[in-house]
């Protein structure tokens, strides 16, 4: 059995915010989050978070899910003190896995290998050596290499603040250990603090094996105290990222300048230019191309189609051989078929447009159902809320639609019905009407322009 334990009571003082320092955010998602969803790839049977600063902002934001329970730790009085206030919580016979919230980037490959070497007779110590140890607990090993103490820098002699081999502060302990050890904790140390990594010299006393285990990154170790890390943190995770999805055949122009908060599925022979932001879920099919700065969220987009620069598209269902852009919005639920087209200035929203359907400039649809081989000149708005409701407009196929046409909705434009440009469309135009709706124009011969006055 697995109980996980996340330490997350922490104020995190230098990143200077309101907010507690574990809801900061990594790719879109909270640290805490990032932890949360590694422990349950370790499908751990319970997962308690320890907190304190910001409780309720961190209860409120994570929320309740089955199997994670939230430990008040009222005042920090150290690593151990928090994981003794889950104490009464663990299950007897289960191994503890204690993780820090603040260290978004481990790795659950990693921790199943820790795991994977603790039982009744040992403890699990994951461990890592930094060309820099300063301000890390540094691992005391005795001749026979054997893991004996772990000591905070503060209290570290010359000798030992020269090993370089420091605790990463994730450790798997078995829980009826923890319960004997615990409560022995002594705040006699230079924080005066109850530590965590004590319980390692206790284990030796009884005669434990200390197993460690290294990741297989030093970045998955990697805590967050200030927003200079956090940027650092991101960096590290994007070009992780970009990698995978170049290995997996996807072309990214430049991987340094690639970010994705949520996740991309790709088919093959795709191509993303230089920054573009991902979020949400986002599938592509084969071979699109996605031109620079375009902002895609949680849209799928089909084979052949493209995307040219400066686009948004957000919760959008766009099928094979569509064109979109340069500089278009397609807002949620918007719809397009097969090859449709949509420009420069065209703004989407809760809407379908057919196959090989055209909006092609400066245009608003706006809860619209267009059908297919429709013709929508630059200019064209659908006049969907009258200030308190909003309203359909139905173009039916091959519909033309002139320039510069307000369509006042509830309206339909019946089957390959022709709008002249400038019209004002407040009645339903029935199948293969022309419909003009403007002032008749009017030529004045031998005008005479206004002259100015002296
Ligand atoms: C800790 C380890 C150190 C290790 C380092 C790795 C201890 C005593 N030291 O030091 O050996 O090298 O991590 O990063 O464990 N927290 C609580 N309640 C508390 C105290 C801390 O929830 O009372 C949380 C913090 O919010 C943070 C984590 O525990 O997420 C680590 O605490 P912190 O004080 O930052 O430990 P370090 O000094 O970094
Ligand atoms: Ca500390």
């Amino acid at each position: 059995m697995l109980n996980v334990v996340i330490l997350a009571a922490g104020k995190g003082t230098r990143m200077q915010s309101n907010k507690p320092k574990v809801l900061h955010t990594l790719a879109g998602k909270s640290f805490l989050r990032h932890v949360i969803d590694r422990s349950l790839e370790l499908r751990a049977d319970k997962l308690f978070l320890v907190v304190g600063h910001g409780a309720e902002l961190i209860e409120k934001e994570i929320g309740s899910e089955a199997g994670i329970s939230y430990v008040e730790q009222k005042e920090q009085l150290g690593t151990g003190h928090a994981v003794l206030q889950v104490l009464p919580h663990l299950h007897a016979d289960s191994i503890v896995l204690v993780l820090y919230g603040d260290v978004p980037l481990i790795s659950s490959a990693t921790l199943t290998r820790l795991i994977r070497q603790v039982d009744q007779r040992s403890l699990g110590l994951l461990t890592v050596t930094l060309d820099d140890p300063h301000g890390y607990g540094r691992v005391i090993r005795n001749q026979n290499g054997e893991v004996e103490s772990v000591v905070e820098q503060k209290d570290a002699d010359d000798k030992q603040t020269l090993i370089t081999e420091v605790n990463t502060g994730v450790m798997a302990v078995p829980a009826n250990d923890l319960h004997r050890w615990l409560p022995e904790l002594s705040d006699q140390n230079a924080q005066r603090e109850y530590l965590l990594p004590d319980i390692i010299a206790m284990a030796r006393a009884e005669g434990k094996i200390i197993a460690t285990a290294q990741p297989e990154s030093v970045s998955e170790t990697l805590g967050v105290n200030t927003r200079a890390q956090q940027a650092e943190l991101e960096r590290i995770y994007q070009s992780r990222l970009a990698k995978n999805y170049m290995d997996g055949g996807l072309t990214l122009m430049d991987p340094t300048r690639f970010d994705c908060r949520g996740s991309l599925t790709f088919g093959r022979d795709c191509l993303i230019d230089v920054n573009c932001v991902f979020e949400g879920e986002v599938v592509l099919g084969d071979r699109v191309e996605v031109g620079p700065n375009c902002h895609i969220i949680g849209s799928t987009i089909g084979d052949d189609a493209e995307i040219k620069s400066h686009s948004i598209i957000e919760c959008a269902q766009l099928a094979s051989e569509v064109t979109v852009g340069p500089f278009a919005r397609l807002r949620p639920e918007s719809i397009l078929g097969k090859a449709a087209k949509i420009g420069n200035f065209v703004e989407i929203k809760k809407s379908t447009i057919g196959k090989g359907s055209k909006v092609n400039h400066l245009s608003y649809i706006g809860d619209a159902d267009v059908g297919e081989a429709v013709n929508v000149g630059a200019g064209t708005i659908t006049c969907n809320y009258d200030g308190a409701n909003k309203f359909k407009t139905t173009i039916d196929d091959g519909v033309f639609v002139g320039s510069n046409t307000a369509l006042v909705a509830p309206v339909t434009l019946g089957k390959n019905a022709t709008i002249a440009a400038g019209s004002v469309i407040t009645s339903h135009v029935k199948e293969g009407e022309l419909s003009v709706a403007r002032a008749k124009q009017r030529n004045v011969s031998g005008w005479k322009r206004p002259v100015k006055k002296t």
